[in-house]
């Protein structure tokens, strides 16, 4: 069982110790400096076995404050899904490409490839993904902002990659530019998508980059790493065209 802070907990460093808060129940708790590194692996999920003998003192106690939370991954059901739609409305916002009612089409098709991470009873994250042509695609991510940056993001990609790995050999993703951190921290390779309108652009007008797939309406350019800078030089010069960075792994 993997457990960590539980959704009311929050803590900090301060004048050489730390503190920590049950908001909910204004509960407070000074523990030593020197249990900060173990502050951050309990926030990120822990396991109880594998802790120092030391470290297991604190969490026994944090136990007894009922400070902790089981840190669940699963698959999402049917009642799930309303709640991860509205997650998604809210991390992805106007930026959400695909609708509630076609993610739900294809989550009844690919159940398994929809996952939720729950921090005891409230689901706080989601992954979906279905088929194309030759690749999984996973369609979209998101933590509740709330619990970013806590690996909780790295531990669902883990899980859907584990979900499917015996049905499929890559797994293809759309960066947001605010996730392509995310993507290269977990070992994605990344490749540049460019998207244009008949009429707008044709595959001859990105002839002079590294193409490694095109369409009528899209181009695929090989890329040494990802370039924010050169990315907005891209989109000033081709405003009518989409540039995204599009990240695999092949399983
Ligand atoms: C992108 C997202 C899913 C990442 O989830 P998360 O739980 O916050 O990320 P993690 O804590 O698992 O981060 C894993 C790694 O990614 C990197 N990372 C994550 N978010 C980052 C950010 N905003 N900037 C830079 N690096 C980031 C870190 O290097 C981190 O490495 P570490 O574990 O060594 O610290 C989450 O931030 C989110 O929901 N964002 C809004 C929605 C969104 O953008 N979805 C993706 C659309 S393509």
């Amino acid at each position: 069982m993997i457990q960590t802070l539980n959704k009311h907990v929050k803590w900090r460093k301060d004048n050489g110790a730390i503190f920590i808060c049950d908001c909910k129940r204004l509960i407070d708790l000074k523990v030593q400096l020197k249990y900060k590194e173990f502050m951050v692996r309990l926030e990120r999920g822990v396991k109880k076995k594998e802790l120092t003998e030391e470290n297991k003192l604190v969490f026994k106690d944090f136990e007894k404050m009922n400070f902790l939370s089981e840190l669940k991954i699963k698959p999402l059901n049917k009642k799930d899904f309303p709640k991860a739609m509205e997650i998604l409305d809210n991390e992805l916002g106007k930026e959400r490409v695909r609708s509630n009612d076609f993610l739900y089409d294809k989550f009844k098709k690919y159940p398994s490839f929809f996952i939720g991470l729950f921090l005891g009873k409230d689901l706080v994250g989601v992954i979906c993904g279905f088929t194309r042509d030759n690749y999984l695609l996973m369609s979209e991510i998101a933590i509740d902002t709330r619990f970013q940056k806590r690996s909780f993001g790295k531990r669902l990609v883990k899980a859907f990659e584990q979900a499917v790995k015996d049905k499929f050999t890559q797994i293809n993703a759309g960066a947001y530019d605010s996730a392509i951190n995310f993507y290269k921290s977990l070992d994605y390779e990344p490749f540049l998508l460019i998207q244009f309108k008949k009429g707008d652009y044709s595959p001859k007008n990105f002839s002079k980059f590294k193409v490694i797939g095109s369409s009528p309406t899209s181009i695929e350019m090989e890329v040494k790493s990802c370039d924010i800078k050169h990315l907005q030089l891209l989109r000033e010069k081709y405003p009518k065209a989409h540039f995204q960075y599009i990240f695999k792994k092949t399983l």
